[in-house]
């Protein structure tokens, strides 16, 4: 079988001192949505670093479309068609909509005010506040400018973690409807969830992660039906 178009695999490493993830191991097919859940300091955060290239694996390697990127840098990779939102600290808060978009754009040498306006046209409401500065909107409008600012390289991957985190049921529903027709378009989503269940339901495929390591994987569907994943992540 061909590889996954991104695939972090067998991934092992830390901060420096012990290891943190387990021989983990993620993939997204073109244009589907891979869901990461399990609980809070599992390695969620750590793992997508790790195929993002902000940690050094002891382990493992990470291919992107068949090519090995395990010794890129993560500008390098962003060149080869990767986005990441980090969980936090993802917008510059005191900069407007419109300067966060084009600063997403910083690898471009071309004419990027196509993606800008195909931005607004997935987001509308940053279109209508382009001038404010980010940190004046609300968290969900904040999370749709990260989603922004990422998609300005055009990548082929975007990683998105947590990027529900903190927002009301409707307008996680609506992040999701607008992270779906994203997938359509053909790039593949890569995210950590914390509303598991909600997120399960979108993903083509799902992984469950525990101290680092992967403890189920399967499609969406089937983990959402999985009894003992209900029971032990999902609240029964
Ligand atoms: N920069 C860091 N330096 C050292 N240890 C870290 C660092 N970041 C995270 N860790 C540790 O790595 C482990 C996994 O953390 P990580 O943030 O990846 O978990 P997570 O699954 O994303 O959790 P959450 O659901 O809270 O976001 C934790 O024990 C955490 O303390
Ligand atoms: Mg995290």
């Amino acid at each position: 079988m061909a590889d996954p178009f991104l695939i972090g695999a067998g991934m092992t490493g830390g901060y420096g001192g012990a290891d943190i993830l387990h021989d983990c191991t993620l993939a997204v097919e073109k244009g589907e949505i891979a869901v990461i859940v399990g609980p809070n300091g599992a390695g969620k955060s750590t793992a997508m670093k790790a195929v993002f290239g902000m940690l050094k694996l002891r382990q493992g390697h990470v291919l992107l479309d068949g090519e090995d990127i395990t010794a890129l840098s993560p500008q390098a990779r962003v060149h080869k068609g990767m986005g990441f939102v980090p969980q936090t600290h993802n917008i510059f808060g005191s900069m407007t909509v419109a300067e966060n978009l084009e600063m997403g754009a910083f690898i471009r040498r071309d004419d990027f005010r196509d993606t800008m306006a195909q931005v607004y046209d997935l987001f509308p409401i940053l279109k209508d506040k382009r001038n404010q500065p980010a940190g004046e909107l609300s968290g969900g409008q904040r999370q749709q400018v990260a989603v922004g600012r990422a998609l300005m390289t055009q990548p082929k991957v975007l990683m998105l973690d947590e990027p529900t985190a903190g927002v009301s049921p409707i307008v996680m529903d609506e992040l999701f409807d607008r992270i779906i027709e994203v997938a359509r378009t053909g790039i593949s989503i890569l995210m950590v969830e914390q509303n598991a269940r909600q997120a399960l339901e979108i993903a083509d495929k799902g992984y469950v992660l525990v101290q680092g390591a992967n403890r189920f994987t399967d499609t969406g569907k089937a983990l959402m039906a999985d009894p003992e994943v209900r029971r032990t992540f999902l609240g029964g």
